[in-house]
Order: C-alpha cells, then sequence, then structure tokens
C-alpha cells in the first residue's frame, strides 16, 4: 500500500482544534532538492505530495557547487509539482517548513532562500527543520513508533539514538565516515560507479553476489561509537591486489558489506540492552538497503521487541519528510520569522530541545 493511501494518527500529545494546516517542506541539504506538502485535520496527518529531483554526478562524488546550480535549476518546478499534485496554491500554504542543516552550504542556501522569500512574501512562519530530526521523525509516524532506538545510516550520517526529556540522545555514531559514504566512496575508487545504485541495490550489494566467501576485515567499535575509514582502507588495499577478479571483488564487497552492517547492529543491540527500549526503528538512505533490512529484523526478532523499516519512497532525502516535521514545530510553537531563518552545516540533532519527545 502507498504511503499516500491513508492518514497517520499523530501520537504525541496536540491540543490544536483548528482549522486543517498546511505544510510546504523544502528540502536541499545534498544531492535532492525536494518538495513535499502535509495537511492536519482532526488529528491526522494527511501526505499530500512529495516532489524531488536528485543530482547524479556524471563522475566522482558530490560537486556542492554543481549540486547547487541543479537545485537552482529544478526548484521552480518541482515547487509547482508538489502544489499541483496536492491540489493547493502556494497562498493556501500556512506554513513554509525548511531543511536549515546539516549539510552542503551553497545546497542549502538554496532552499532557505526560497523559504524566506515565500515566507516573506506570503506573510507566513517558517519552520528551520533539522535534517536528521525530519528523517526520524517521518520513519516515527509511518512506523507508528513512539520511543523507538533509531538506527540513523546515510550517505552523510551514522547514529544510534534514544529520546528523552525531550532531546534526542546520540548513544553511538561514527567516528570518521558514515556508512554510505564508505559504501560510495568504495565503489568509485575500484570502478564499480557510476551509477551507485542498479535496480535499487547499491552496487557493493550487486557485487557482493559474485561471491559467498567471507573475508575477516577490521571491525571497530570504540566504546558504543563506531570506525568505519580501517574497514575502508583494507577493503580497498585487498580489493586492488586483484582487481579484474570478479570473484575476489565480490568477496571483499561481501565482507566489507557484513562487517559494516554487523557492527552497526552490535551498536543498535547494546543501545537496546542499555535503554530497556521495546523497539527499532531503521531511517536514512541506507534504510532502503534489503540486506540491513532482513539483519534488522532477525536481530529484533532475538530480542522480542518490534521493528520498522522506513519504506523507499521516503527513506532518502525529501521534502515531505522537512513538511511533517514542520508541521510539529509549527504545532509546538517552534517557528520563527524568515528573516531569522540561517542556515547551520553543522547542525547536530542532539543540540536543541524538541517538545513533542518524551
Ligand atoms: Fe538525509
Amino acid at each position: 500500500m502507498s504511503i499516500f493511501e491513508k492518514p497517520y494518527e499523530l501520537k504525541t500529545p496536540v491540543f490544536y482544534r483548528g482549522e486543517p494546516i498546511r505544510v510546504l517542506g523544502i528540502e536541499s541539504t545534498s544531492h535532492t532538492f525536494g518538495a513535499g506538502i502535509v495537511e492536519f485535520r482532526d488529528g491526522k496527518v494527511y501526505f499530500l505530495s512529495n516532489a524531488l529531483s536528485q543530482y547524479k554526478p556524471t563522475r566522482g562524488g558530490i560537486h556542492p557547487r554543481e549540486s547547487f546550480i541543479h537545485h537552482v535549476n529544478v526548484a521552480p518546478k518541482i515547487i509547482s509539482k508538489a502544489l499541483d499534485e496536492s491540489g493547493l496554491d502556494v497562498k493556501d500554504i500556512d506554513v513554509i517548513a525548511v531543511s536549515v542543516g546539516p549539510g552542503l552550504g551553497p545546497c542549502l542556501r538554496v532552499g532557505s532562500s526560497i523559504a524566506r522569500f515565500l515566507a516573506s512574501y506570503f506573510n507566513k512562519p517558517v519552520a528551520p527543520v533539522n535534517h536528521a530530526v525530519a528523517h526520524i521523525e517521518i520513519g516515527k509516524l509511518i512506523g507508528g513508533l513512539q520511543d523507538p532506538v533509531i538506527i540513523y545510516v546515510s550517505g552523510g550520517n551514522t547514529m544510534v539514538l534514544t529520546q528523552g526529556n525531550n532531546k534526542y540522545r546520540v548513544i553511538g555514531e561514527t567516528l570518521d565516515i558514515p556508512l554510505g559514504n564508505l559504501f560510495d566512496t568504495f565503489a568509485r575508487e575500484v570502478g564499480i560507479a557510476p551509477p551507485y545504485v542498479i535496480n535499487g541495490n547499491h552496487a557493493v550489494d550487486v557485487c557482493a553476489e559474485w561471491s559467498s566467501e567471507f573475508l575477516p576485515l577490521p571491525y571497530t567499535i570504540k566504546g558504543c561509537d563506531l570506525s568505519f575509514s580501517g574497514l575502508l582502507t583494507a577493503a580497498l588495499r585487498i580489493a586492488r591486489e586483484r582487481l579484474n577478479d570478479k570473484e575476489h571483488l565480490g568477496k571483499v564487497c561481501r565482507s566489507m558489506r557484513e562487517t559494516a552492517f554487523n557492527m552497526l547492529i552490535e551498536v543498535a543491540e547494546r543501545a537496546l540492552m542499555l535503554t530497556n527500549k521495546k523497539s527499532f526503528l531503521l531511517v536514512g538512505g541506507v534504510a532502503a538497503n534489503k540486506v540491513l533490512r532482513e539483519k534488522m529484523i532477525a536481530v529484533a526478532e532475538q530480542h522480542g521487541v518490534e521493528y520498522y523499516g522506513t519504506p523507499p519512497e521516503v527513506a532518502g532525502d525529501n521534502g515531505l519528510m522537512i513538511a511533517y516535521t514542520g508541521l510539529l514545530h509549527y504545532l509546538y510553537g517552534k517557528t520563527t520569522k524568515p528573516e531569522l531563518v540561517f542556515v547551520k552545516q553543522r547542525y547536530r540533532l542532539d543540540e536543541e530541545n524538541y517538545p513533542w519527545l518524551p
């Protein structure tokens, strides 16, 4: 069933009983420019639209300036598409939400400039949204989980978190590169990318099918934090020994993937034991990975807890998650004036309070 087919009940207590509220969310932190619209009516959240366009580098990683140019070019079309799909006019929007960080400076400034302009011109409040918080909030809403252990994995982040005293608490995180970046860099360096994604599977997953063997690689957990850079260096060194040997490359891909996922799951299990929570929530772009999902399901079963993985449509970067988190900002009085909206490239999700959290 599509995520658009049913409304979602807002489980956090809200005392708003007024007219329906419509929020436009703008996402532009990295390679994606997205615009999504949600409506809040009678205690329920309706997803109205989710339009996006992704900048895909022809070679190498994301170049901030090129991604910025992509966003500037597609922004009017994507915002119009989101409005058309929702059947609304921009004047019907009550709140403009925008992801203000963390992300790439030039990219972030596209979204925030548009948000400031729309909010000033149409006299609307702005919800300055933390991108990481948005990934988590949309996962919690769709999964119907209020207080899970959260595993947030993407090209730019790797964190295991919980909530408490109106804040997100980071239990463990990467000390160097994020998990998504480990896969992308490896694929690029050994010549199996672009494209990174082949029929919905990452190039590393595709190559991992070429072998069923496992090779021990550096498995680094420090306290509850993770380190992937040693794993990347070792995997690259071994892969380069026989780059044209398909089975050898497959073995390295499989081993690197297994090692990285197992490290992440060990930290997630530790977090579960430490906090006594009753569910796992997997969010972020890497949440779409089938192997990681299967592993998470097995671990949740072992511990007798609930598991929910964000659906692929909203696992990656998108405007809908920004719109929904913007709605929470509005309902809990966390909106501001357009002139007070600034981008924060290193905006951490544990640096401020979110009143809707337990
Ligand atoms: Fe993201």
